[in-house]
């Protein structure tokens, strides 16, 4: 294949050089930076609680492991080999989230795209934050809802009962009853760390859909672990379990595992067995897989997770608390907080802590020579013109990692303006020159 010339490989060739034209061309990052034993001091995963650095977790893990009747493989997908190991986790997250039912998915990829893809009937609606994440997209695009698929600006109640409103006037079926309408929503945001107006989703819904045929779907991604008594998320936080229909959990950020499970009620869940083809046409988690999650649910219950998350929020309050003076006299367009984080707020506060600036890219590569490691994240990852360095803090995150962070930050800011300040003078001392 060394030497595959043929017009698909122009063609894939050509899309790439695009986008390496457009700086938007992805590239795995290397592997140094990521592993464990990286001297960076890590502002980059979604392991916000450090758990897959915890020494307890470790052991208890391996433990558990050693015990195991089975720990290799699955043996296929869950309906051809339904493990005992399998069931009995997914009984004891109904039981700790206190839901109807629950059913795991290979990841939270898979499950957005099961759900959203075979849930919503012909003649239904799906409405979605315009912030929601690519997985829903997907299911949206592969579900049987073509010309009804609407989004709403991020967080915002209005432009939410706008597009509502727009819906009860055009959709008879809508009106009725006879059609239903789904909401898709993050309860924190993965790239903004915006948290969802929950509750006054539901009020609006509750309001809105006499014939309750309004549905509201949360993924929890963001927040599982972190919000909400033991980690069990926002919604339980709120006391909104009742009135959403399906939560979304994911074990690959806090939980230092992956997978992912979909919390909802009976008929949902035997509806997802038979026809949502992300979970009928590939093999479950491994049985390992399925130790290593659970493990991480003990964490949850025996407290620890709760205590990682209080030390979490505190750094990540410190972090916003110790940069928004400092950024006073920088551009906002060279590095800002986003409005939501420009002043000291009432929401809880999150881990996911955008720098706003055009150059993600030049500071990133300074964070790193400075041991950092925080990643530009650009179009079409984000809308254009939101380019960010993604920060992600960590309960292992020190106070004095933070700082360093917010210091590197003003500093490439600082040295940046002083490089254009002199590019200017130069260029007005060229131009006298050019003049005599
Ligand atoms: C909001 C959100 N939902 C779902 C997913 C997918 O979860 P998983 O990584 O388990 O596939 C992600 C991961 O990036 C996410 O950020």
């Amino acid at each position: 294949m060394s030497h595959w010339n043929t017009s698909l490989a122009t063609k894939l060739h050509a899309a790439l050089v695009s986008r390496e034209e457009r700086w938007i061309r992805r590239r795995l990052p290397d592997p140094n930076t990521s592993s464990s034993g990286s001297p960076l001091i890590d502002f980059n995963s979604n392991d916000y609680l450090s758990l897959s650095a915890s020494p307890a977790l470790r052991s208890r893990f391996l433990r558990k492991l050693d015990a195991a009747p089975d720990i290799l493989g699955s043996g296929g997908s869950r309906l051809l080999v339904n493990g005992r190991a399998h069931s009995a986790f997914e009984a004891r997250l109904c039981n700790f989230f206190g839901s109807e039912a629950a059913l795991l998915f290979n990841s939270g990829f898979d499950a957005n795209v099961g759900f959203f893809s075979c849930i919503p009937q012909p003649g239904d609606a799906i409405i979605y934050d315009e912030y929601i994440h690519a997985s829903v997209h997907d299911g949206i695009r592969a579900s049987r809802v073509r010309d009804a698929q609407y989004s709403f600006s991020h967080n915002s109640i209005a432009s939410l009962r706008q597009v509502l409103a727009k819906l009860l006037n055009e959709r008879p079926g809508v009106r009725s009853g006879a059609n239903s309408v789904f909401i898709a929503v993050e309860s924190l945001y993965s790239m903004d760390g915006t948290f969802s107006p929950l509750s006054e989703i539901t009020d609006l819904l509750e309001k809105t859909f006499p014939q309750r045929n309004g549905y509201l779907i949360v993924d929890e991604a963001h927040a599982t672990g972190i919000y909400g008594p033991q980690g069990r998320g926002r919604v339980a936080d709120l006391g909104l379990e009742s009135k959403v229909l399906a939560r979304l959990h994911t074990f690959g950020k806090a939980l230092a595992a992956t997978g992912a499970v979909v919390l909802t009620n009976t008929l949902i869940r035997d509806y997802l067995l038979n026809y949502a083809r992300s979970l009928i046409y590939t093999t479950s988690l491994s049985y390992a897989n399925i130790v290593a999650a659970d493990c991480s649910f003990d964490m949850l219950t025996d407290g620890t997770a709760e205590e990682l998350a209080s030390d979490l929020l505190e750094v990540s309050t410190h972090f916003t608390d110790y940069l928004r003076p400092r950024l006073a006299h920088i551009p906002p367009e060279l590095l800002s907080l986003p409005s939501h984080l420009s002043e000291a707020s009432v929401a809880p506060p999150s881990p996911i802590i955008p720098l706003m600036t055009l150059h993600p890219r030049p500071l990133s590569a300074y964070l790193l020579a400075l041991g950092m490691n925080a990643r530009p994240i650009t179009w079409p990852t984000v809308p254009k013109g939101k380019d960010r360095v993604r920060v992600c803090l960590h309960a292992g995150n020190t106070v004095a990692d933070v700082e360093k962070l917010a210091q590197g930050a003003i500093r490439w800011a600082e040295e940046t303006m002083a490089a254009r300040k002199k590019e200017v003078q130069r260029d007005g001392q060229r131009f006298e020159e050019s003049k005599l």
